[in-house]
């Protein structure tokens, strides 16, 4: 009998001692979603913030090490300025509201990005979030806020050109660690590029995110908008990447 990919992976149970170490969620799709129930676009914001909620808690609960999460990019300032206004404000009320559950769950927050530009009260949620959630040694949530990966990698380059100019750096000894060094990922470390790398709503392109980092991900585009993602949908994505034979450019190793 045949049998469709999807109903093998349905089928498949987790595995819990090969969960990928760091999943990277471009979590698209809370405009359609919204506009879907003809409701206005930010309805879906609101509703993809208590999404972000239970999905770091069904991956900080799964073992997950690292969730990076593409909340804002530097492409986003092209939308009108309402919208553009509220998705500032969420961090406040996501942070104000979730810190404690973070807390409780060791979760750290951590965020990539160049915050400088964001409103004030939001910048200070953000720090204060981090500060809070300091002593957390489990998950690392890792946000992506006015992040843009070429953006990244310019100003890589530019601080990697400066050292050499400086006299710092030698041209010669430039390796890619040098490269992941530079990158605003640098503080994850050996975690810094994701194992999983899911874009949710159906579109199926990487709009700018973490392109060095990915060389090597497993992607996984999935229907769902991203306020109907939950902790079984974040499941079925890590129950098919386990399916997947990860080669690195080398031989099958089973
Ligand atoms: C993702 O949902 C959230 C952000 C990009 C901030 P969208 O707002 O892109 O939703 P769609 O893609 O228009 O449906
Ligand atoms: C990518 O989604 C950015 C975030 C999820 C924050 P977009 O909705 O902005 O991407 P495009 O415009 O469809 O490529
Ligand atoms: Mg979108």
């Amino acid at each position: 009998m045949f049998s469709s990919k999807k109903d093998t992976n349905t089928e498949r149970k987790l595995d819990m001692d090969r969960i990928p170490a760091h999943i990277a969620i471009i979590m698209d799709g809370n405009g359609r979603w919204a506009q879907a129930r003809h409701l206005p676009r930010v309805a879906g914001h609101k509703q993809g913030m208590q999404t972000v909620k239970k999905v770091a808690i069904a991956a900080s609960d799964l073992g997950v090490k690292v969730l990076s999460l593409y909340a804002f990019s530097t492409e986003n300032w092209k939308r009108p300025a309402t919208e553009v206004n509220y998705l500032m404000q969420l961090p406040i009320r996501f942070f104000a509201t979730f810190v404690p559950d973070l807390v409780k769950h060791n979760v750290g927050v951590m965020v990539m990005g160049d915050i400088t530009r964001l409103p004030g009260g939001t910048q200070q949620a953000v720090k204060d979030a981090i500060k809070d959630t300091a002593d957390c040694d489990g998950m690392i949530l890792n946000f992506a806020l006015n992040y843009g990966s070429r953006d990244e990698i310019t100003r890589a380059v530019r601080s990697i050109a400066t050292e050499v100019q400086n006299g710092q750096l030698d041209s010669a000894a430039i390796t890619e660690q040098t490269i992941s060094d530079h990158l605003m990922s640098a503080p994850l470390g050996d975690l810094a590029d994701p194992d999983l790398l899911i874009r949710t709503s159906g579109e199926e392109r990487i709009s700018n995110f973490m392109l060095w980092q990915i060389g090597y991900s497993e992607l996984e585009f999935m229907p769902e908008h991203w306020p109907d993602f939950d902790g079984e949908t974040l499941k079925r994505a890590i129950i098919d990447f386990q399916g997947r034979h990860r080669r690195f450019g080398g031989l099958v190793n089973k």
